[in-house]
């Protein structure tokens, strides 16, 4: 009965792998542990192909050692190869060999355990195969999310293609901008997710204004009343853009509160301090340094000195003081494109 549910608790892990895994190498190495600990194991080799860009990741995991290969063919030994295309299970006494396959081939598995816990067991054998069918769908699941990544990202550019057209310049300048959020999202300490979700927002924060009337977005005299009104429904009008594609959903809040203002007095909900999203607060910052530095149709570029005297101006009012100074250091940096940066 013990060994039952060690058997049913090792497939509830499987589960937990996938869904909390963010990227396949921590999946794979996740399940690698679990065969080793599960099976008593001297080895575990864990190979797939066709993942994250490269053409095969390989895990191994020795004497409670781990190491990992990315690569191409030329990254597997002989043997591996020959498994690999055999595409079927193969089975010794003390080693088990499993492809992994769910509608296509996506790897293959192999196990070897020496005295003294001995030979497999026939249940052994056969967890090992469910559990390694379970393997599978996990593989294929995390394919499937590359896939539809791929298909956002095509999205978001065709969206901020369209957007520029439509209203000039209102998106950020991408090459230099992405290189501040990335510089700015580690130094507020946000993970690798966050910081590709405030990517994709510095691409779409304003793309609700696709929705809006262009001749209010190219006006380059003072906007009316009325007028503003309409352009404060972009950030609303953005978030329904995107609200169905579960990739975004952590983008959602970021452009939906991109024009609160540290203070409490912007739209659209007067958040203040905290309540606002970090990835807002970086993204005002960023969106307000590069209206100032490119200039906007209905703004002239302003230089440097005095984009830093502005910064420093709203700092506590529009912006979050914390990511005023973090940003202002960066803008003094040598990593900083030369251009950008401002002199001691
Ligand atoms: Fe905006």
């Amino acid at each position: 009965m013990k060994k039952y549910k060690q058997i049913f608790s090792t497939f509830h892990t499987v589960y937990r792998l996938i869904t909390a895994s963010s990227n396949v190498s921590n999946f794979l190495s996740g399940a690698c542990r679990l065969y080793k600990n599960s099976f008593k194991l001297d080895r575990v080799v864990i190979i797939c192909k066709n993942v994250n860009y490269s053409l095969y990741i390989k895990i191994r995991m020795e004497n409670n050692c781990q190491y990992e290969k990315k690569g191409g063919i030329s990254i597997l030994t002989k043997r591996e190869k020959e498994i690999l295309n055999r595409e079927k299970e193969i089975s010794f006494p003390n080693r088990l060999f499993y492809p992994l396959v769910f509608s296509e081939t996506l790897g293959v598995i192999y196990i070897k355990r020496g005295p003294p816990n001995g030979p497999f067991t026939e249940l052994e054998k056969k967890w090992f195969f469910s559990l390694s069918e379970e393997i599978s769908v996990g593989l294929k699941i995390f394919n499937l999310y590359r896939e539809e990544k791929k298909m956002i990202i095509s999205y978001v550019k065709s969206l901020t293609k369209l957007l520029d057209q439509y209203v000039p310049t209102s998106y950020l300048h991408t090459k230099n901008i992405f290189r501040f959020i990335r510089m700015l999202g580690k130094a507020m300490k946000l993970s690798e997710a966050e910081i590709k979700s405030l990517e994709y927002a510095s691409l779409l924060h304003d793309a609700g204004k696709i929705q809006l009337p262009s001749a209010i977005l190219k006006k380059q005299r003072p906007l009316t009343d009325e007028e503003f009104k309409i352009i404060r429904k972009h950030p609303r009008e953005g978030v329904e853009l995107i609200k169905d594609l579960d990739i975004l959903k952590p983008v959602i809040p970021i452009i939906l509160h991109h024009h609160e203002r540290y203070d409490g007095s912007g739209y659209p909900s007067r958040l203040k301090k905290e309540q606002i999203p970090i990835g807002s607060r970086i993204l005002s910052i960023i969106d307000a340094f590069d209206a100032m530095y490119f200039g906007r149709p209905y703004r002239k570029k302003i230089p440097l000195p005095e984009i830093e005297q502005e910064i420093k101006k709203e700092s506590a009012k529009q912006f979050d003081p914390k990511i005023v100074d973090i940003f202002l250091k960066i803008l003094r940096r040598k990593a900083t494109p030369k251009e950008l940066r401002f002199s001691k």
